[in-house]
C-alpha cells in the first residue's frame, strides 16, 4: 500500500486573510483538497480563491431542527478528512484561529492519520486568545493567566488563581452538558457566577471579548460586573476575561531559600 497521502492542519487566524502564516497559506494553495471550518462566507470564499477544491465542514454540525451530538459531528469531520488522506491526496484542514487550541478535530485527525502511517502535522495559527491580549493591551506574562473551557470549569474542580487573568472559552454554551445545544441560559450562567463568587466579588469587572473576523470590524470589548453575566449577550464567539482581583502573593519560603527578600524583587 502506498502511503503518499498527507495531512496538514493549519490555522487561518480570526481576521479574514490577514492572520494566516505564509507557510499555512502556501500549504492551502498546493493541497489536492482543503477542508475548512472558518468563521463566515467571506473566509470560505477567500479560501476558494486559493484552492479549487475547498470543502466546508460546517455541514457536519446539526442543521436547523436536527438534534446531533457535537462528538458525532467531530467524528464525521475527521472521517471526511481521513478518507481523502487514505486516497493518497495532499490534504489540508484549515481551521479558524489556531487549529489545535480549544479545537479537537485537527488533533484527532492528525493522530489517526499517523496511526495509519501517513505524514501529518499541525501549523499554528493566531488564536482568539492571541487577539485578546493584543486588543486589550494585556501582557499575560505580567501576572500569569489561566484558560479553561467554561463548562469544564463548571463541571470539574478547577481552582482559579485570583492573582492571574482567567479566560473562560465557550462562555456562550457554559454549563451545556448534552453537546447538542449551541446556547446557554441565564440559570446556568447564574451557577457560574456563584462559583466564581468564591474568588471574585459580584461587582468585579469582567470583559466580554469578541475579536473581529473582518478587517473593517472592531473588537467587542464590553466590561460588565460579574453579577451581570446571566443577562449578558453572549454568542458562539464570545470569550470571557476575568482580570485578577488580588495582587501577586510573595512566596517568602522560596525567597528565603534563594537568600533574597521581597525588597529585592523591585
Ligand atoms: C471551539 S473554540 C475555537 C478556538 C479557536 N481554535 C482559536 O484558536 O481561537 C471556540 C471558542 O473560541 C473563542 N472564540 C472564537 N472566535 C472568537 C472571536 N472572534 N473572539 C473571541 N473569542 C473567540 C470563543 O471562546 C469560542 O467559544
Amino acid at each position: 500500500m502506498s502511503n503518499s497521502g498527507s495531512l496538514i492542519c493549519v490555522g487561518t487566524g480570526l481576521n479574514l486573510a490577514g492572520q494566516i502564516s505564509v507557510l499555512s497559506k502556501s500549504y492551502i494553495e498546493h493541497a489536492d483538497v482543503v477542508f475548512a471550518l472558518v468563521p463566515d462566507g467571506f473566509a470560505q470564499t477567500w479560501l476558494e480563491r486559493l484552492n479549487k477544491d475547498v470543502r466546508s465542514l460546517q455541514g457536519y454540525y446539526a442543521q436547523p431542527g436536527e438534534i446531533k451530538n457535537r462528538r458525532d459531528s467531530y467524528e464525521q469531520m475527521v472521517e471526511a478528512v481521513l478518507s481523502e488522506v487514505r486516497a493518497n491526496k495532499r490534504v489540508v484542514c484549515a481551521l479558524y484561529g489556531h487549529p489545535g487550541v480549544f479545537a479537537c478535530v485537527g488533533h484527532i485527525a492528525i493522530k489517526r492519520a499517523r496511526q495509519l502511517g501517513y505524514r501529518a502535522k499541525m501549523e499554528p495559527g493566531i488564536s482568539a486568545e492571541a487577539c485578546l491580549w493584543a486588543d486589550l493591551g494585556i501582557d499575560p506574562g505580567y501576572s500569569g493567566h489561566q484558560s479553561f473551557e467554561a463548562s469544564q470549569f463548571m463541571f470539574y474542580g478547577h481552582q482559579p488563581d485570583p492573582t492571574t487573568h482567567l479566560l473562560l472559552w465557550q462562555i456562550g454554551i457554559a454549563g451545556e452538558h448534552t453537546l447538542t445545544e449551541f446556547v446557554t441560559n441565564s440559570e446556568r450562567l447564574q451557577v457560574l457566577v456563584e462559583l466564581l463568587n468564591q474568588w471574585y466579588p459580584l461587582d468585579h469587572q469582567v470583559v466580554l471579548y469578541e475579536a473581529p473576523n473582518l478587517p473593517i470590524d472592531k473588537p467587542r470589548i464590553e466590561s460588565i460586573e460579574l453579577q451581570q453575566l446571566p443577562e449578558a449577550q453572549l454568542s458562539s464567539i464570545t470569550t470571557l476575561l476575568v482580570p485578577p482581583v488580588q495582587r501577586l502573593q510573595v512566596n517568602h519560603q522560596v525567597l528565603a531559600k534563594l537568600g533574597i527578600t521581597e525588597a529585592d524583587l523591585g
